[in-house]
C-alpha cells in the first residue's frame, strides 16, 4: 500500500517564522512515521486580500488554484497556526478563503472534504498560540476537514529550537511524534 500523503504548512510568511520551523519539524517527524509529506511555504503562494469584486473581474488567482491542486493530492494536513491578537493570522484566513471559493464547475469545499488534519501553533508567548488553535480547528471543521483531537501549542518558541531546527525538549518531541503517528494510523484506515 502506498503511504498516505500529507501537506504541511504554517500561516506565516515571515522568513524566520517560528510556526514554519514547527511545521518543518512536524513534517520531518511525519516522514519518519511513514507518511509521504509535502512541506510548503505560503510565501511562495502570495494572494491578494480576498475581494468579491476582484474575484468577479479576474476569477480565482493562479496561486489559489495551485494550492487547491496541492490539497487535492493529499489526504492529510498538518496546519501550524500563528496567533495574532488571540486569532489566526490574516494570511491563514485569506489563503483558506480563496481556496474555498467555487471556481467555475469546481466546488472549492470539495478539496477540503474527507481530509484529516493535525493543528499546532507556536509563539514566543507563554500560551504557545493556543487560542488560535480553537479557531483554526473551527475553520477547518467548517470547511469539512476532520481535525484530530490531539494538538500542540509551543510556548517560548523562540527558545525551543536548536541550531539544526530540531526541538530541544525531548518530551515535546515525543508528544509531536505521538501526534504524527496518530495521524498516520488514522490515515491508514481512512477511505
Ligand atoms: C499583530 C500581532 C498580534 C500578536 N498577538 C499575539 C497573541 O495574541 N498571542 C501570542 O501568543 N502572540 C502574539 N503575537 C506574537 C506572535 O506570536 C509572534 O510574532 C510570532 O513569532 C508570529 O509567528 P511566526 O514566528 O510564525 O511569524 C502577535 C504578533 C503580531 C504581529
Amino acid at each position: 500500500m502506498n503511504n498516505a500523503k500529507v501537506l504541511a504548512f504554517a500561516g506565516s510568511a515571515r522568513r524566520d517564522s517560528l510556526n514554519k520551523k514547527l511545521s518543518r519539524v512536524a513534517a520531518e517527524r511525519a516522514k519518519q512515521a511513514g507518511l509521504d509529506v509535502s512541506w510548503i511555504d505560503l510565501r511562495d503562494y502570495p494572494l491578494p486580500l480576498y475581494d468579491g469584486d476582484l474575484e468577479a473581474e479576474h476569477g480565482i488567482p493562479d496561486n489559489a488554484r495551485k494550492l487547491r491542486a496541492l490539497l487535492d493530492q493529499h489526504q492529510g494536513l498538518i496546519v501550524v497556526s500563528p496567533e495574532y491578537n488571540s486569532f489566526i493570522t490574516p494570511l491563514m484566513k485569506n489563503t483558506l478563503d480563496w481556496i474555498s471559493r467555487r471556481d467555475g464547475d469546481v466546488d472549492g469545499l470539495a478539496s477540503f472534504r474527507n481530509k484529516v488534519a493535525l493543528v499546532m501553533s507556536a509563539s514566543p508567548g507563554g500560551f504557545g498560540g493556543m487560542r488560535s488553535l480553537a479557531l483554526i480547528r473551527q475553520l477547518l471543521s467548517h470547511l469539512g476537514v476532520t481535525v484530530l483531537p490531539e494538538q500542540l501549542a509551543l510556548p517560548k518558541a523562540h527558545e525551543a529550537f536548536d541550531d539544526n531546527g530540531a526541538l530541544k525538549d525531548e518530551q515535546l518531541q515525543n508528544r509531536l511524534d505521538g501526534m504524527v503517528q496518530r495521524l498516520a494510523q488514522v490515515l491508514r484506515n481512512w477511505s
